[in-house]
């Protein structure tokens, strides 16, 4: 048996709980042995909720208990996430993370803290979108030219809602939160950040870009009105969050901002929280993937993944990691 402590059962922790145990045949026969969730931690042990599994409120008596073996953070935020999970590190527990914030600040020195010990973060890019492990070990011939696209579901529902149905900003905004969409502090989304955490964290495994958000060119949605989506809908345009990565001889762009994208382009069709990420390389031509980018089932998808690729024995990616990215010699471009 392989135990499991979650540090945040909240949307996403929920659902993890909630799916090893409604498919619990299937995970136990992929994995190989019966994956059990021994304790969870929360914040407010007064808030009702529809759970069987021991709570606590203090972090480490899960990254401290010996007889856990796999700790899954899910409770967000950068330095508090970043100690505890040093802490179950150092005491030699595989990770599996979805904060996508904490590893766009800590991603090279948890990795190294890591060494050996599994540390796998699928469900960080893209929500449901296996793109961590396509991009590491589907692409793994090819050189990456270029990595774009939707990774943030809240702004993508945000837009399609003002586009479609010409709802208010704060109204779907609400709702974006309503369904477990947005993060803690959703100025992360609408704002870019968590995209371009996003981005950070691929950009490190296709190129060994050690760089923080405020290295790069970040614009959220913040600033489009009823006029731009009038506009835009007049000329043939969507207009869409992109998240780009693109490789110029030895060097990287890295950028996040809205953009007018032709109707007919295949991105301008992602809609709702939907996110859509296209890869090219060099000897497959360009890729595209498809899925719910945000949402507790659709992430506790990916976490799970990676608890039953631990489980197994293995690390998700034996070869490739920000240690060794896809390309090297690679360095950050000026900003603009
Ligand atoms: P959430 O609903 O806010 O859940 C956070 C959980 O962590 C809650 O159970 C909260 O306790 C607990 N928590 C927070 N701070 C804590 C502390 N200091 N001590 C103990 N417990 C604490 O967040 P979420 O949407 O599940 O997201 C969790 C992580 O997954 C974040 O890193 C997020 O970026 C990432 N993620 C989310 C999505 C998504 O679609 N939601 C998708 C991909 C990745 P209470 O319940 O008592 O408040
Ligand atoms: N808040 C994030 C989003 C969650 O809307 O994309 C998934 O990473």
């Amino acid at each position: 048996m392989v135990k499991v402590g979650i540090i945040g059962v909240g949307t996403v922790g929920t659902s993890v709980v909630k799916i090893l145990e409604k498919n619990r045949d299937i995970i136990t026969a992929r994995a190989g042995k019966e994956i059990r969730v021994v304790k969870g931690v929360v914040r407010d042990l007064s808030k009702k909720r529809d759970l069987t599994i021991p709570l606590t409120t203090d972090p480490y008596e899960v990254t401290d208990d010996p007889s856990i073996d796999i700790v899954v953070e899910l409770m967000g935020g950068v330095e508090e996430a970043y100690k505890i999970v040093r802490r179950a590190l150092e005491n030699k527990k595989a990770v599996v993370t979805a904060n996508k914030a904490l590893l766009a600040y800590h991603r090279y020195d948890l990795k190294e803290l890591a060494q050996d010990i599994p540390f796998e973060f699928e469900a960080s890019v893209a929500g449901g979108i296996p793109i961590i492990k396509a991009l590491r070990e589907g692409l793994s011939a090819n050189h990456i030219e270029a990595i774009s696209g939707i990774m943030n579901g809240t702004c993508n529902y945000i837009l399609t809602k003002m586009a479609q149905e010409r709802v208010a900003f704060d109204e779907v905004l609400a709702e974006a939160q309503e369904l477990g969409y947005a993060e803690a502090d959703p100025t992360f989304d609408i704002e870019g950040y968590d995209a371009a955490h996003k981005l950070l964290i691929l950009a490190s495994i296709a190129y060994g870009i050690d760089a923080k958000p405020e290295d790069i060119l970040i614009e959220g949605i913040t600033n489009i009105d009823k006029l731009d989506f009038e506009f835009a809908q007049e000329f043939g345009y969507a207009i869409k969050l992109l998240t780009i990565a693109k490789k110029r001889g030895n060097e990287v762009e890295l950028r996040v901002h809205p953009t007018l994208v032709p109707k007919d382009r295949m991105i301008a069709k992602v809609d709702g929280v939907m996110n859509g990420v296209s890869v090219i390389g060099d000897v497959v031509g360009e890729t595209m993937y498809y899925g719910p980018g945000a949402g507790g089932d659709a992430t506790a998808s990916a976490v799970i993944s990676n608890i039953i690729d631990i489980a197994r024995g293995g690390k998700c990616s034996p070869m490739l990691g920000f240690k060794r990215p896809l390309e090297s010699g690679m360095r950050l471009a000026a900003k603009d």
